[in-house]
């Protein structure tokens, strides 16, 4: 924690290098790649690199481990068991999965029917461990042992321990397999295509690909794909078969598919244990009239091959059309932002690594701080984030004010490198920091400040789909309650920060809780809380700062905190803190009011 603050310093300073003097991946991968950035340019079967069988022997989600970190995450999320079930209370039942409950003294027990267990039969029976299959993909099925393998060639089945390099042929539609080590290549006949050349010449899409159906399984980077009823996906959150209006196309099979209006199929993959998506190396039709995507042998799943899930029905998706910036019309001003936390319904996508790529009008009041140094030509870089609460006013953090700076800030847009037509720019006019403001070696304090944004009679920012305001919150929120973070920070991927807008559940934790001495000790005091997962991985970063903790009251979005502090990003016990905004309400309204900017 009390690198913190340098870290701050570091980022801001980092932001300020061009960007193209910045390694492309900190890994020092060849794979220039951040899994959730949307791409523009189709890179070339010569730009990737396929995974080799040494890069296979390497890749750390295949080390063994045994299953000791079930335990750990049991122990951190009793806290929060504790909190929605009293201890020793039966009612409301904490067992779950119908389990029974039994009041033990001061404790319960819950009987758990078949096969689930656990204290509170919250865990089926892993049959997907690490290490169950190998070198390869532990999929899950509906009938017993439950769980097939997948092995990622030269590796064979059963149970892709042993490999055996073009013994049987790999290859199909009559490639040839030449030998290179432990390795193997496929030789294509003409027109065929892919790893195994098992992509024939009329495997192509119309449109946006949904109705595609072909076999390509790799991204444009050369990633496989996962199959669609992968365990690790499903693992980490996401649920393909539940979570898309149409899945029809997706089945137990890697084949890249577009479920949910994406501009063309896309695929899952996994790198170490993160788990991204992107477009896939599809190729488009020459022709809409000649697409007869004939070699496509697509196993159309049965409900019963899918893998059960409990995630909530899909959210139906709204089409937003492309707008263009409307000018701020001075002389008559339109009655604006009269509600405020109410975002554009959003489309269920479920591709998630600690974060999701947020769709268009889905955090409206998200806003890019940007600066640079004063009267400079320089161009403006985004620095931190920030929230719409007001035609001209923004509330950020308090750290990420800097002197001498000229400021602007950039909304309605998702993207930061490439300003989408739906994006308003609004120079700073002044910026405020709270009186109080006071930074440490382990803590920051009342880290809040308020933007002024240029404009007339009240109006700076104009209303649309993509620009609209938070809700200030009016009462404190429950522990345990599940909240929206945002921002353009870094990510486990990149250090730079994501291009695209990313957002991320957290809940906020319990004060006491969070002052232990395991987690931030005695350094919390009532103008900040946690939020986040103690068992790690999900956090806000570097370059959010400023931005957004939304949680949903009855119906609307109010900001219950500005994205501050924490040590280091998503490590164990060292959750994000925020700003708590319920400390700040007057003083926000003394500013807002006092200004003749007042909206
Ligand atoms: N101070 C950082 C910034 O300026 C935000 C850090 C948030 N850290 C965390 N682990 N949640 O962007």
């Amino acid at each position: 924690m009390n690198l913190k603050l340098l870290f701050c310093c570091l980022f801001l300073l980092v932001l300020l290098i061009p960007a193209e003097s910045k390694p492309k991946h900190r890994k020092g991968h060849e794979r220039s790649h951040e899994g959730r950035h949307e791409k523009h340019g189709k890179h070339g079967m010569h730009d990737k690199k396929r995974l080799r069988f040494e890069d296979i022997i390497e890749d750390i989600f295949f080390r063994d481990t045994s299953d000791d970190d079930d335990e750990e995450d049991q122990s951190n999320s009793d806290w929060l068991f504790e909190l929605l079930f009293p201890e020793g209370k039966c009612n409301p039942n904490p067992c779950l999965n119908n389990g029974v409950c039994k009041e033990k003294g001061k404790s319960f027990k819950c009987d758990c029917p078949k096969p689930f267990m656990g204290r509170k039969c919250e865990r089926e029976p892993k049959v997907c461990r690490r290490g169950t299959c190998g070198r390869g993909e532990c999929v899950l099925t509906s009938t017993r042992p439950y769980y097939e393998c997948k092995c990622k060639a030269p590796f064979q089945p059963p149970d892709c321990r042993q490999y055996s390099v073009c013994k049987p042929n790999p290859c199909k539609n009559g490639g040839q397999c030449i030998k290179d080590g432990n390795d193997f290549d496929c030789v294509c006949p003409e027109g065929y295509r892919g790893r195994f050349c098992h992509v024939g010449p009329h495997d192509c899409y119309v449109d946006d690909g949904e109705t595609y159906r072909g076999v390509v399984s790799e991204t444009d980077d050369g990633y496989e794909c996962l199959q669609w009823n992968s365990h690790f996906i499903l693992e980490k959150g996401a649920d393909p078969f539940n979570s898309f209006e149409d899945s029809d196309g997706l089945g137990p099979h890697n084949f890249c598919r577009n479920p949910d209006g994406e501009p063309r199929p896309w695929c899952f993959y996994r790198s170490g244990y993160r788990l991204l998506w992107d477009h896939c190396d599809v190729r488009p039709c020459p022709d809409p009239t000649d697409v007869v995507p004939t070699d496509t042998p697509d196993p159309e799943p049965t409900s019963s091959q899918l893998p059960s899930t409990s995630l909530p029905p899909p959210v139906t998706s709204t089409s937003v059309p492309q707008l263009s910036t409307v000018p701020p019309n001075i002389t008559t001003i339109p009655q604006q932002f009269l509600t405020c936390g109410n975002p554009q319904p959003k489309k269920a996508v479920t591709r998630i690594y600690g974060g999701l790529k947020v769709a268009p009008g889905a955090i409206p009041w998200q806003v890019s701080v940007q600066e640079k140094p004063k009267n400079s030509p320089r161009p403006y870089k985004h620095v931190c984030g920030g929230v719409l609460i007001a035609s001209c006013w923004v509330l950020t953090a308090g750290h990420c004010i800097e002197a001498k700076k000229d400021m602007q800030v950039v909304m309605g847009s998702l993207s930061l490198d490439n300003v989408e037509p739906t994006a308003q720019t609004v120079e700073v006019e002044k910026a405020i920091v709270h009186e109080n403001y006071r930074s440490t070696l382990s803590a920051v304090y009342n880290d809040i400040a308020l933007l002024r944004l240029k404009g007339k009679d009240g109006f700076c920012a104009n209303e649309t789909q993509f620009v609209k305001t938070a809700c200030l919150p009016d009462a404190q929120l429950p522990d345990g309650m599940e909240c929206t973070i945002s921002g353009w920070g870094a990510t486990e991927e990149s250090d730079f920060g994501s291009n695209h807008l990313l957002d991320a559940n957290v809940l906020l934790i319990n004060q006491e809780k969070c002052s232990e001495p395991m987690i931030y000790g005695n350094v919390l005091d009532n103008t900040m809380f946690c939020a986040g997962h103690l068992e790690g991985g999900v956090d806000s970063c570097q370059g959010d700062s400023g931005g957004p903790l939304t949680c949903k009251q009855n119906v609307t979005h109010v900001v219950y905190g500005v994205v501050s502090w924490g040590d280091q990003c998503g490590k164990k016990n060292k959750p994000g803190v925020y700003t708590r905004v319920t400390q700040f309400l007057s003083w926000i309204k003394s500013k807002t009011q006092a200004s003749p900017q007042a909206a």
